[in-house]
This record gives C-alpha cells, structure tokens and sequence, in this order.
C-alpha cells in the first residue's frame, strides 16, 4: 500500500456544520487518512459550507479557486465540496468549478466513505437528493476533548422568508432518545464533560416520532429529553440551541429550573423587535410573545443568561421599525446578541421583493445595533464581578499560556491562572476580578474541606 493520503477539512456556518464535520473527519480517520492541517498540501480537501448569508458563500468561491488550480496540476487531489452551499447549487458548482469530484449536501455527511469510493471509480458525484439520515456508526473526530455536540433533531421545517436553511438542510428529522442518550453515554465514559444538543429548531425536536402520554400530551419533546438524558454518568453540563419563540413552552424552563446539569443558558433568536416586520418575516410570534417568554425564563431562573441573532434592514424595514428592534433590546438587556445585516438568498420568498434596502442603510443600522450589542454585553458582565462562578475549562489562553480558559454555565469566556494540563475538563470555581462585554478574568478559590 501506498503512504495513507492527507486530508483536510474547512467548516464555515453554524454548530450544525461542525458537528457534520466532525464526523466527516472520522469517516476519513476511519478510512485510514490523516490530518492535514495546510489546505494546499492536504490529498483530499473538504469544504463545509455555509449559504446563510452570501459574504459565507463568495467566501468558498474564493478558496475553491485556489483549490482548482491545484487540482489541474494534480489530478490525484480529491476536491469535495459538501454542506449547504452544495446543496443549493447542487449541479451547477460543477459547471462553476468542473475540477470538483465532490458535491454533497448535510444529509450526505454520515455517507462520505460511499461517495469517495465511486469518485475513486471515475466518476463526479453530485449527492443532493434528500434522504432519510442514517444513525452513524462512524465516530466523529471530535476538536474538544472537553465539549461536544450532539445532533437532535435535523433540518427545519419553519418557512421565514429570508432563510435558505429548510432548503438546503430538509425536513425536519429526530434522533431517538435512545440514540441520543447512547451517544451521551459514550461520551461521559470517553471523558467529556459537557454536551451542546442541537437543533435548527430544537424546540421541534420529537414531532415527528411516535408517542403520546397516558394524559394525552405528545411524549418525546426537547423537555422529555432532557429528563431522559439528564442522569447520564461523567456529564455534568448540558446546553441546547436553538429555540424558537414560536414552540418554547413554559414546561422547558420549568425543567432547566429543576435539573442542574442544564446551564442557565437560553439561546432564543428574536430577528426583529416590530410586529410587521416578524409577520414579514414570518417568524409566527409577536415582540409581546417574545417579552412573556423573558419574563417567564427570569421568574424561573432569574440569573439566566439571554442571547438571540436578529437581522436589521429587511426588506422594507423603516427607521422606526429597527428603533422598535433597539426598543427590544433595551427592554431585554441581552448577554450576547449575533447581528447581520439581512442579505437577500437564492431561493426565499424575501429575496424577491421589490423593497430591498440600501447598502448604506444596512451598514449604518448593522453599525448602531452592534454597540448597543456591546454595551449590553458590559452590564450583563457586570453582575459576575466579585462573584464566584464555576468554570469549566476547555484549554490554555491561546494569548498568555499561564492562563487557562473555559466558560461559566451562563456561557461567558473566563480566563484565571493555571496549567492545563493539571485543568483541562476540570470544574473550577473562580472569584471574578475583572471584566470585559464577553469575557472575564479571575482567580480560582481555593475551596477548603
Ligand atoms: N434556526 C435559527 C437560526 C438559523 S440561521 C432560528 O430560527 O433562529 C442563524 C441566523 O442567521 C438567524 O437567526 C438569522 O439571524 C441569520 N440569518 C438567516 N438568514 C439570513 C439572511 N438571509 N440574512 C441575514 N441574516 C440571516
Ligand atoms: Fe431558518 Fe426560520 Fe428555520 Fe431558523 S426557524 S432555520 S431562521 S427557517
Ligand atoms: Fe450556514 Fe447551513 Fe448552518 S446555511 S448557518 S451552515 S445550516
């Protein structure tokens, strides 16, 4: 045999896309390649990609070139090209760059080996038909030997006008609990201490499997979930993203509430604070909706942290309609808030009106919200200073290696003195010195017995 080939893989987009990476990686680890960690010397590349936005998408266009270019001076590279921007295009990246061997969409990621082996027959493989995904009997290459994510549900089956995800990830799909907590177990034994579940939707997760409770309510929801997965040895943190206003129940923050492993984190998008614009939108919740689900998530947890993503300058939206958005935000007081300024996608209903918004207007808005973003950020900081917070840690400050870093269970970055490789995975409560909008420093407290 041959020296094994080298691969690489590049992941743009969301959470979503770096869990399907991770288990790409592990189908190629499987297959007996190796790590490559320099693109242009790696046999088989691999793009994860993203087309939420159409600065993700140019952005793949411009590393594909390069790729190409390689290829037609090496024609044993392997150029695969999968995630969504795959799938929107599907046939047409091949006419845009006819050196790929590769085009797959997300619901291909468990069938990688497959697909390698008939471009290694010749062919040029577009995969993009929508399919039943498959449990995976593959194990992901995980980055963290501390977090992990663990899939849901997949795809969407939510119709905002702006958004290409339902098009390019499908309909919606649920893990069983049992597959679900399986995984969990494995990773609790491998040594993981926290678990990210994800979702497009999460809050859909289980509609679309069976069950139905002796009181007639639907069995198998986010919230069953948790209590399922809640005992599952060595993991002691658990996270979920990304809730919709339009399905969060009451009964999920009453189980965040009761079960502590699940962090007082809620990741709960909001687009815009104007009625006209979320019904443009079609988001199927008012800003009076999304205030009682605050309301409700602080009488329960009253120290939770919020974040959200909203988009400024949708088509048609007025100054007043984003001051209402700015309203929102100052009624809330967010801990973190992800901002774009709406970009019209192939494909969505939005992108075809006629009441598109300047360049200039959507920088200038983009501008503002982001300092509002900022300042927010200080003042929910704020609160940690002095306090003791416990800090899972994830791995040395990249910037000063006597420093270790990890997250509190409301999500912040903190950093405190230490060595790694005594903390790494380590629960470590720490006294807040000192804070910034996203990140805090402090000193670990020595706990006496
Ligand atoms: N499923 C999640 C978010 C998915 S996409 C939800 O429903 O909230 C992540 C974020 O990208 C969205 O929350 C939205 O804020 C942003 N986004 C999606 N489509 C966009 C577009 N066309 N232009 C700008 N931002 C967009
Ligand atoms: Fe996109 Fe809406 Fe589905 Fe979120 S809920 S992924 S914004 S369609
Ligand atoms: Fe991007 Fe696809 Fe995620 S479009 S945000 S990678 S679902």
């Amino acid at each position: 045999m041959s020296e094994s080939r080298r691969y690489h893989v590049t992941t743009f987009g969301c959470q979503m896309n770096k869990a399907d990476s991770e288990r790409m990686a592990g189908i190629l680890e499987a297959m007996g390649m190796q790590w490559e960690e320099d693109p242009l010397q790696a046999d088989v590349v691999l793009y994860n990609t993203c087309s939420i936005r159409d600065s993700a998408e140019q952005k793949v266009y411009s590393y594909l070139g390069k790729q190409a270019k390689r290829k037609r001076k090496n024609p044993n590279l392997t150029l695969v090209v999968a995630g969504c921007v795959a799938q929107q295009e599907g046939e047409q990246l091949l006419r845009r760059v006819p050196e790929l061997d590769l085009v797959m969409g997300p619901q291909y990621a468990n069938q990688l080996e497959s697909l390698l082996a008939q471009v290694d027959q010749g062919n040029q493989v577009v995969a993009t038909d929508p399919v039943h995904i498959m449990e995976d009997i593959t194990k992901p290459r995980r980055d963290s030997e501390v977090t992990a994510w663990v899939n849901v549900i997949y795809g969407c089956n939510e119709r905002c006008t702006y958004c290409v995800v339902p098009g390019v990830r499908g309909l919606e799909q649920s893990r069983t609990p049992a597959a679900i907590r399986a995984e969990m177990v494995e990773l609790g034994e491998q040594g993981y201490t926290e678990v990210t579940l994800l979702g497009q939707n999460i809050d859909a997760y289980g509609r679309d499997l069976p069950g139905i409770t002796a009181e007639g309510r639907r069995e198998n929801t986010l919230t069953d979930l948790l209590y399922t997965i809640h005992d599952v040895p060595g993991i002691e943190r658990i996270r979920f993203a990304t809730s919709h206003p339009r399905y969060f129940t009451e009964r999920l923050v009453q189980a965040c509430a009761e079960l502590p492993k699940v962090c007082e984190h809620f990741h709960i998008p909001f687009q815009s604070g104007n009625n006209d614009v979320l019904k443009a939108m079609g988001r199927g919740y008012t800003r009076e909706k999304y205030q009682r689900i605050i309301d409700t998530v602080r009488r329960y947890v009253p120290d939770a942290s919020i974040s959200a993503d909203v988009i400024v300058a949708f088509p048609g939206e007025t100054e007043a309609q984003f001051q209402d958005t700015l309203s929102l935000m100052e009624d809330i007081v967010f801990d973190m808030v992800n901002t774009a300024a709406y970009s019209p996608r192939p494909g969505t209903p939005a992108a075809e009106w006629a009441n598109q918004l300047d360049e200039v207007t959507k920088q200038d808005r983009l501008q503002r919200i982001n300092q509002l973003v900022n300042q927010q950020a200080e003042v929910r900081s704020r609160r940690y200073l002095g306090r003791t917070e416990t800090v899972l840690v994830e791995a040395a400050n990249p910037k000063d290696p006597t420093q270790v870093m990890g997250r509190t269970r409301g999500n912040r970055l903190t950093f405190f003195p230490g060595d790694i490789r005594e903390l790494k995975g380590k629960i470590v409560p720490v006294t807040i010195q000192e804070i910034r909008a996203f990140s805090l420093t402090g000193v670990p407290c020595l706990v006496t017995a």
